[in-house]
């Protein structure tokens, strides 16, 4: 089958080499020359992932069947509703469908419509003055998010990046003067617990689970920094994650059909990965967003313990036939640690070279995604963004993570840096202690 890929990062990486495992032939778009897509796709294009046209044309000379978009960028300006107007099946939803992760107003306010579990208490403003008059009187701590996208970076949490309410009251300020994401902003109680990822296969209908995934989005150890995309993740042998129950999965996986079947009662049926962020809180696990895309870095602990083909899973998708039966993972843990260049997160610097053994990274058994790197002439060069990730996979988290630490160590380069906690014994053991306290104190 042949495949148009959107998006030259360390989730598609990842999404390519699974769709060539499969036997597809991979025609890739992407705005950097992602040296481990270049190397196994039948054909790539330099094109920007927004200009949906450009991209249109090239899926339609190519004669691919079916699309598989990595960012949500390219969603927000309509690339699957051009590619479906030219008979081209997408995994990945509609511009309409796509408001679940394009516009956090949208998110809130269908929850809230369809009476699903798991929101928040929030509030939405267009106007400045209105979210003065609403801060004035409120004694919750909030969290601040801009409407629109803003690559992650828009979310300010009171207590932590906002002292108090005036610093609140002055970033609600700076949203609308600066117009950051657009349009307005919403304002949501702060939750307490711990996060986790739950991603999905969608039909439209169905919702077929992947394995659960801890990211780690501060850009330093001991979970301290500015946030980031995300500096690594690690997912357990069973699926679960240490501090959750099945019951608490249930829940999660509660939330995410009713939202499924709520964009059907909407018209915009969702149809392709649909990415859950969640807060585990004593009252259970809350949505923090929805992301109309599979995580990075958490697609590259799902998709290598794939056992189905993901090309066939790609086309139940597409053809709307998707069930529980054609998605099985290996019960392995994975741990997935990025390297990027020093000052990620705030000035990070590009144009450094990399040296990459990659047969020797492979020789310790582990998996290695390109990121935002760009290759000339065999040299590796970073961009501002995260570089390269490398992932463990094996029986336990232990040994998964020190087979990622061993392929790191084939990874080397002036001014790079990597959060080696990240999946270590000490780290996970604050995240039980943390849940466990929070539990004890109800
Ligand atoms: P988002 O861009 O919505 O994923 O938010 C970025 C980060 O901000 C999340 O990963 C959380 O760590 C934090 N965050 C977002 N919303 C909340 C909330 N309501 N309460 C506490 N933390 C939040
Ligand atoms: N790792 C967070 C994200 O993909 O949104």
């Amino acid at each position: 089958m042949k495949v148009l890929t959107v998006g030259g990062g360390g989730r598609e990486h990842a999404i390519v080499r699974a769709l060539v495992d499969g036997g597809a032939e991979v025609y890739a778009a992407m705005s950097n020359r992602n040296p481990g897509i270049a190397r196994i796709c039948k054909e790539f294009r330099l094109i920007k992932e927004i200009d949906f046209e450009t991209i249109t044309e090239f899926a339609v000379d190519a004669g691919v069947e079916i699309a598989v978009i990595g960012p949500e960028a390219p969603l927000d300006v309509g690339l699957v509703d051009a590619l479906s107007r030219q008979g081209i099946g997408c995994v990945g939803p509609s511009k309409a469908a796509a408001r679940i992760e394009t516009s956090k107003r949208f998110m809130r306010t269908l929850m809230k419509k369809y009476d699903i579990p798991g929101n928040v208490y929030f509030e939405t403003f267009n106007d400045f003055e209105d979210a003065k008059r609403f801060i004035v009187n409120c004694d919750k701590y909030l969290a601040v998010k801009p409407i629109g996208l803003t690559g992650g970076k828009g979310v300010k949490i009171e207590g932590e990046h906002l002292k108090d309410k005036n610093e609140v009251l002055s970033y609600i300020k700076e949203i609308f003067e600066k117009r950051i994401g657009g349009i307005g902003v919403v304002l949501e109680e702060r939750l307490e617990g711990e996060e986790f990822t739950l991603q999905s296969f969608v039909d439209g209908k169905t919702v077929v689970p992947m394995p659960l995934v801890q990211d780690h989005k501060r850009a330093y150890e001991g979970d301290v920094g500015p946030n980031t995309g995300g500096m690594g993740s690690y997912s357990t042998e069973d699926h679960l994650l240490p501090f959750m129950t099945a019951e608490d999965f249930d829940k999660a996986m509660e939330i995410m059909r009713k939202t499924v079947s709520a964009m059907r009662d909407e018209g915009c049926p969702y149809v392709g990965f649909l990415y859950g962020q969640f807060m585990l809180t004593v009252d259970g696990p809350k949505v923090i967003e929805f992301n109309a895309r599979l995580g990075d870095p958490e697609a590259m602990n799902v998709l290598p313990l794939l056992k189905s083909n993901f090309v066939d899973i790609c086309a139940a998708i597409v053809d709307r036939n998707l069930s529980q039966s054609k998605v099985a993972f290996e019960n392995k843990a994975t741990v997935c640690k990025y390297v990027v260049p020093d000052g990620y997160g705030t000035k990070p610097k590009s144009g450094l070279k990399i040296s990459v053994d990659e047969e020797a990274v492979k020789r310790e058994g582990a998996q290695l995604f390109y990121a935002s790197v760009n290759e000339d002439n065999g040299i590796i060069t970073t961009t501002t963004s995260r570089a390269i990730a490398v992932v463990g996979i094996d029986g336990t988290v232990e040994k998964a993570e020190a087979q990622c630490e061993r392929g790191l160590k084939h990874v080397t380069g002036e001014a790079i840096y990597v959060r080696h906690d990240i999946g270590k014994k000490e780290l996970i053991q604050k995240r039980i202690e943390h849940m466990k306290k929070l539990r004890s104190q109800t």
